[in-house]
């Protein structure tokens, strides 16, 4: 028999399974009903493929769905419970988050930000982040934010593509007891950018800033503007955000998501996969930064009218029970995080769960990186008292919201640890080989999807070719994931990594080729192969080869130097564990990098066949530069 967990949290709803089976267009126009709107749609699905518009010639707004609706009911109630890394707190209504996204609204125009410009925002996990989301949101305008993990550089280059005239930023933000100068950072990257014209800056940290003409304080701009700001009427598709995620190219792509759909897409998993209510208190630890907390911190829990913690630290900072005592702290019913983070405190023991008040949680989900069955049932047990449904909800940032996951609010669930359940109703994903024909049970295959669906993206921002490419050109008429999975006899999907050359270290996509083009823009570098081993805690970590240029020797020295420029080029997220310089890299004869070898050095495991390589030797000296620095480290 397999391992199966039941769970109902007493919802019978699994009739939308069948409606969205017979007709998944008419199934979303009646999803779409519950968003407020200004006006309707005459035209449920435009499906010019790969191009789909939802709900054309129906007008609303972000931030009105997500402010203005709850008003006359909830303007007392929390919508954010806010716990600064330093321990400082703020709790803020529905009514003052209303208040403050008008005001904020205000000054964006003030500054001359128009509907349709772009915004980029590099905040640190502070209340005013999803404030100027939604002002962006409010007034028409498409916000771009940046992790504030991230380099100056990578703003750079962000900033360059979505021609942001306004930037939004902190003078510091807390992370692990430090402050992280944010505003030197946006001074670095916008140096030759003359388009940008304002820089606003919240003051967070009080930490020194030089200010510059273009700077102006957050305080002060509030200071003078009404708390009055209608929200614009938009079609369906404006274009919310752009988010830049890793591909299997060297810059990253900014994956555009538009409205009306994007909303009704997230409103829907909301309820169905965390059952919420009125009196929830819900707490999803991912950064804004990423696409979770785009679609899980900011939309979905503000449409739902829902309470929600959000933290600003590092989740294990001061140590490693700090999420625990949030929890205990703020009653937290549902609790959303990474297999990382649970991997993260597994490691440290069911002891200091134990010591915390728990007992209010009622739902967990993770996100992100497949979970390991034997991480999910610690979480199942230690944290959820084998009380609490899991849902490992699987989705991607082009995806704008799940596509896969048990939904508890929807039906009593039955579960399998390390399995992503089913699909969410109305998605239709199928499991292909390399031509695209479906692959039998137990077989791994690429992910795809079949149908479109609400949440998915309008485009990449400015590339209508790139989007052809990297999603629909490998399947006619299927969007390509670049994910493996495999489907069970049962119908269960098991998510099974990347297939493409991108990394998931921590949760977080990484490309190969970014880190890639950074090491060889270095003077001593001719080439170089980045490929991911497993890690314990992280899922996957970093390792990287380089080839250097005649005459140049490596060495720990080297080694740091180049570490320090992905620092500074993409950011610390992607610091390597190891770098190793080779004299060559192992390629077929067609002059493609052989990975999956250096993976196995990597990961000192079998070689396996080696018939397509060009020059044996590479393997021999790769697996020697290998075991030199693993001597020299032991
Ligand atoms: O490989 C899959 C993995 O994360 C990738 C998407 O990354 P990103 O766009 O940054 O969005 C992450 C948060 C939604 C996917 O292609 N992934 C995401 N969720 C899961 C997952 N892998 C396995 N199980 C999941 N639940």
């Amino acid at each position: 028999m397999p391992e199966t967990y039941d769970i109902g949290l007493g919802n019978n709803n699994s009739h939308l399974r069948q409606e969205a089976d017979s007709d998944f267009v008419s199934f979303w126009d009646s999803q779409a009903r519950n968003l407020s709107w200004f006006s309707l749609w005459t035209k449920t699905l435009d499906w010019n493929p790969p191009f789909a518009r939802w709900f054309v010639g129906g007008t609303l707004n972000a931030s009105y769905n997500a402010l203005d609706i709850h008003q006359a009911s909830k303007s007392a109630k929390t919508a954010i419970l806010w716990e600064g890394e330093d321990g400082q707190s703020r709790n803020i209504t529905y009514g003052e988050l209303f208040i403050q996204v008008q005001k904020f609204a205000n000054v964006l125009k003030s500054l001359g930000v128009q509907r349709g410009d772009r915004v980029t925002i590099y905040l640190p996990m502070v209340p005013e982040l999803p404030i100027a989301m939604l002002a962006c949101a409010r007034i028409g305008a498409t916000h771009t934010v940046i992790f504030s993990g991230f380099s100056a550089a990578s703003i750079r280059d962000r900033v360059s593509d979505s021609q942001s005239k306004v930037i939004v930023t902190a003078d510091g933000g807390y992370r692990r007891g430090q402050i992280i100068n944010l505003k030197s950072m946006v001074d670095d990257a916008i140096k030759s950018l003359d388009f940008v014209n304002h820089v606003i800056v919240l003051e967070r940290a009080k930490n020194k800033i030089s200010m510059t003409p273009k700077d102006k304080l957050w305080g002060q701009l509030m200071a003078d503007v009404s708390d009055l700001c209608n929200a614009e009427e938009l079609p369906s598709d404006h274009p919310l955000y752009i988010l830049y995620t890793s591909g299997t190219t060297g810059k990253p792509k900014g994956v555009l998501h538009g409205t009306g759909g994007y909303l009704t897409h997230l409103y829907s998993t909301f309820k169905w996969a965390f059952d919420i209510k009125d009196s929830d208190i819900f707490f999803c630890t991912a950064d804004i930064g990423w696409v979770t907390g785009h679609s899980y911190v900011v939309y979905a829990p503000l449409l739902c009218g829902a309470t929600q913690v959000m933290y600003e630290g590092a989740p294990d900072f001061p140590d490693v029970s700090r999420m625990w005592q949030i929890l205990q702290k703020y009653q937290v019913t549902i609790f959303y995080t990474t297999p990382t983070a649970i991997r993260l405190f597994m490691k440290f023991g069911a002891e200091i769960p134990n010591s915390f008040d728990l007992s209010y949680l009622r739902l967990l989900g993770t996100v992100g990186e497949p979970i390991n069955p034997e991480v999910w049932r610690w979480y199942f047990k230690i944290i959820g008292k084998e009380r609490c449904p899991i849902i490992d909800t699987w989705w991607q940032t082009e995806t704008g919201g799940m596509l896969i996951s048990p939904l508890p609010g929807l039906e009593t669930v039955s579960l399998k640890p390390g399995s992503a359940g089913h699909p969410i109703p109305g998605i239709n994903i199928g499991i292909v080989d390399e031509n695209g024909n479906d692959v039998p049970a137990n077989t791994k295959g690429y992910l795809v999807v079949k149908n479109p669906w609400p949440g998915m993206l309008l485009s990449l921002w400015d590339d209508d070719e790139k989007y052809k490419t990297t999603y629909w050109s490998k399947y006619d008429g299927c969007y390509y994931s670049g994910d493996y999975a495999m489907r069970d006899d049962d119908g269960y999907l098991w998510l099974l990594g990347r297939a493409d050359d991108v990394l998931n270290v921590a949760g977080h996509r990484i490309g190969t080729a970014e880190l890639e083009s950074c090491i060889v823009s270095h003077p001593s570098v001719v080439e170089s192969a980045a490929c991911g081993i497993p890690d314990d805690v992280k899922g996957e970590t970093i390792i990287i080869f380089a080839v250097l240029r005649q005459g140049i020797l490596g060495g720990t020295k080297l080694e740091q130097e180049l570490t320090d420029k992905i620092r500074t080029d993409i950011g610390a997220i992607a610091t390597p564990k190891h770098i190793y310089f080779v004299p060559k890299l192992p390629k077929t004869r067609s002059g493609k990098i052989m990975r999956r070898l250096l993976k196995a050095i990597g990961t000192n495991e079998e070689i396996g066949d080696t018939s397509t390589l060009e020059d044996g030797s590479a393997v021999t000296q790769v697996q020697h530069a290998f075991d030199e620095v693993h001597r020299r480290t032991k």
